[in-house]
């Protein structure tokens, strides 16, 4: 697949899910109306919408149609956005820009936007809920455990913990499979349960897949850091180093850092070889993820 192919299948992909997001918006009378707003901000405006394209395309490489695709897809992102919000808390990384716009709290304020947070988590589980899967449970657990105590926040703590620390590679490793990895591992597994059950052996090469890339998505972020510029990012650059935050750069050097993520996305590559030719797209995912620009 060219860069072009590529590109486009992105676009159909977030147009895809971002009417499904949209939706979830649209005729609505709201009791709290600028809650509502605020959670418009934070999941509606702009995003790369990474964790549903991997779920469409995990999905897709099992055999699963889009459109049971597009509930795990959504519920995703809405996880996702959510701990944007409140990962840019003034309590957190403090950060005044998102997706190229003023953050949540900047907009409205900072009550506002851990509430708004929270809802966007409930709306998630909500929306997975609605599906009426055969495999449901499995997907809340998967949702819930990898947005909580054993995933996401366990992550976003590891991370406060660790400003102005010297954590070595494993720490770190720890700290980003918590904080990203595990949504994304998330994201690949879901859509592998629509298709699929538990015990299907394709599940457990989506997830060697996703664990790798996982890890390559956030190293390549602490790159970007360094090397982006904050227009393109739609995000402040330079942020970690501003908050003495251990990252890989700070600990393997930039080229190191680079070096690093190539090696786990071939690795992760190389974990989708017993799903053949209909991974491909998973695999062009891989490569994007490490080369993407913001
Ligand atoms: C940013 O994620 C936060 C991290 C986990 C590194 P993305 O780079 O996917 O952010 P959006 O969704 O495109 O804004
Ligand atoms: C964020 O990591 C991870 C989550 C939101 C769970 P970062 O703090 O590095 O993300 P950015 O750089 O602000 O997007
Ligand atoms: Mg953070
Ligand atoms: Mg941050
Ligand atoms: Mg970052």
């Amino acid at each position: 697949m060219n860069a072009d192919m590529l590109a486009a299948r992105l676009a159909a992909d977030r147009a895809r899910v971002d009417a499904c997001l949209e939706a979830l918006f649209e005729t609505r009378q709201a009791p709290a109306p600028r809650l509502e707003a605020a959670m418009r901000h934070g999941v509606l405006v702009g995003g790369k919408r990474l964790r549903p394209v991997l779920v469409y395309a995990a999905g897709r490489a099992l055999g699963a149609a889009d459109e049971a695709l597009d509930a795990p897809a959504a519920a995703l992102e809405l996880i996702h956005a959510y701990s944007l919000v409140h990962d840019d808390l003034p309590a957190m990384d403090d950060d005044d820009l998102r997706r190229g716009q003023p953050t949540v709290h900047r907009v409205y304020d900072e009550a506002t936007a851990i509430l708004a947070g929270d809802a966007l988590q409930a709306l998630a589980f909500e929306v997975l809920a609605g599906t009426g899967h055969p495999r449901l449970s499995a997907m809340v657990a998967t949702l819930a455990r990898a947005a909580g105590r054993d995933g996401m926040v366990a992550g976003q703590v590891l991370d406060l913990a660790a400003v102005g620390g010297h954590p070595d590679v494993a720490a770190l490793a720890t700290m980003h499979g918590h904080k990203t990895g595990a949504l994304i591992r998330a994201a690949v597994r879901l859509g592998g349960l629509v298709a699929v059950t538990e015990d299907d052996p394709r599940l457990a090469a989506l997830e060697g897949y996703a664990a790798a890339i996982g890890l390559a998505f956030q190293v390549h972020d602490d790159v970007l850091d360094v090397t982006g510029d904050t227009a393109t990012l739609g995000k402040a650059s330079g942020a970690d180093a501003a908050r003495d935050k251990p990252t890989y750069p700070t600990l393997l050097g930039l080229e190191g850092a680079r070096a690093k993520a190539r090696e786990l996305v071939e690795e992760g590559v190389a974990a989708l070889a017993p799903l053949g030719a209909s991974a491909a797209p998973l695999a062009e995912l891989a490569r994007y993820m490490i080369e993407r620009d913001h």
